[in-house]
């Protein structure tokens, strides 16, 4: 019990520093650990829409693929992913806040059929039905996700990543979008080389 309360508010001062309220919640809803936090790879921005856009265009997604966006933050790609491009979708978010979030607005644009959403850890969850993934992490939490993405994924499975490369694959395409400030961001075209599934 000790140990618990201690836990507890160890992971409450993690909340404050790093991420905020919705940290907090998590910590009294669900018994979160410090370990949760540390698997936490990137902050809550949501990509803006006209990279949103972009993204998918650069993915060339087709009706009835499985789009995977690791780390969904409010669903925003999930959703017009389903809606413009009629495809399936799985987010997962580790942030129980945003997790709902995403859910509601799932639910509000009538695509539950569609779109599910995983509160969870990406770094924890099969990722093999993805036919594309999204990512909007980091450099380094790009390069942690990796040896997942090369675990889980199929052959040519195309990897879309805004802003940050994935160190050690090389991307197919590069296309360059204006941020929120105007200033350009590069999104990474991948495909999930065969010379990596090769070797499993
Ligand atoms: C920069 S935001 C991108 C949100 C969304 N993909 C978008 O582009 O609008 C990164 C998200 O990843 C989530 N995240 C970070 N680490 C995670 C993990 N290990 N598992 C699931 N989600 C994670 C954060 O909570 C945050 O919502």
């Amino acid at each position: 019990m000790r140990f618990r309360f201690a836990s507890l508010l160890a992971v409450l001062a993690v909340g404050f520093t790093c991420t905020g309220q919705a940290q907090i919640l998590i910590a009294f809803g669900q018994q979160s650990t410090l370990e949760d936090f540390s698997h936490n790879l990137a902050p809550r921005v949501g990509s803006p829409e006209h990279a949103v856009d972009k993204m998918l265009e650069v993915a060339n997604l087709k009706p009835g693929e499985t789009l995977y966006d690791l780390g969904c933050g409010d669903g925003r790609i999930l959703i017009t992913a389903a809606s413009r491009y009629k495809a399936k979708g799985v987010g997962i978010e580790i942030s129980e806040n945003l997790a709902r979030t995403a859910a509601e607005r799932v639910k509000k644009a009538g695509l539950q059929s569609q779109v599910k959403i995983i509160h969870g850890d990406f770094m924890k969850t099969d990722l093999s039905a993805a036919n594309v993934v999204t990512l909007y992490l980091a450099t380094a939490a790009n390069d942690t996700l990796r040896p997942n993405l090369e675990r889980y994924l199929k052959p040519m499975t195309r990897v879309v990543s805004y802003d940050y490369p994935i160190p050690g694959w090389k991307p197919i395409e590069t296309s360059e979008t204006e941020g929120r400030t105007n200033a350009v961001h590069t999104i990474y075209l991948y495909q999930v080389p065969t010379s990596i599934i090769n070797k499993k």
